[in-house]
């Protein structure tokens, strides 16, 4: 399945009507026949290419970027954020995620995602981002990762089958 053909499902659903304020810099469109255009990729890839611009990557010097498309059309950026005690470190994709629910939103808004990771390949979100991201997404929502020379996409129930999920009432007093 192309990168471009397989986007197109998830533009079923937008929700036109949820019209939010300008929370990031740009706004990106989508088209009425429900197909992610090349152009649209591309756009998601430049905002991710952008954010990885303000990664604080002083011991890695490896700066990832992360953008989601919310179905409001709005794009929601994030890069990574390390740490001198590294295991903090915090990676573009959950800073992204992180940012859209400071913002409002909820899982269901996330549509797509797209990583820009440096260099010549596309690589696939760590497995602490997996977990976050299947907090939030739908298990068929695409992760788009992007380099300078390629691409790779998944599901993210196939980056993450039998992901974590507990019911925390069933078992509350
Ligand atoms: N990193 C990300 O931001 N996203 C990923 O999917 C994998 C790794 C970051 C964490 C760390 O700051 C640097 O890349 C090197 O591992």
């Amino acid at each position: 399945m192309s990168i471009l053909s397989s986007f197109s499902r998830h533009f079923c659903d937008l929700d036109q009507t949820l019209e939010r304020s300008k929370l990031v810099s740009h706004k990106i469109g989508y088209d009425t026949t429900m197909n992610m255009q090349t152009e649209q990729l591309k756009t998601l890839r430049d905002a991710a290419f952008r954010a990885s611009q303000n990664a604080y990557v002083p011991y890695s010097k490896f700066a990832v970027g992360a953008a989601l498309l919310m179905r409001n059309g709005n794009v929601i950026t994030g890069c990574n954020v390390e740490n001198v005690s590294y295991g903090l470190a915090n990676c573009a994709e959950r800073t992204a995620v992180f940012r859209a629910i400071a913002e409002g939103y909820n899982g269901a808004d996330i549509v797509a995602v797209v990583v820009y990771t440096p260099g010549q390949k596309a690589y696939a979100p760590c497995g602490a981002c997996r977990q976050v991201l299947a907090e939030f997404l739908q298990p068929e929502t695409l992760i788009t990762s992007t380099s300078e020379q390629a691409s790779q996409q998944w599901r993210l129930t196939d980056l993450l089958p039998d992901a974590f999920h507990f019911d925390v009432s069933a078992y509350r007093e």
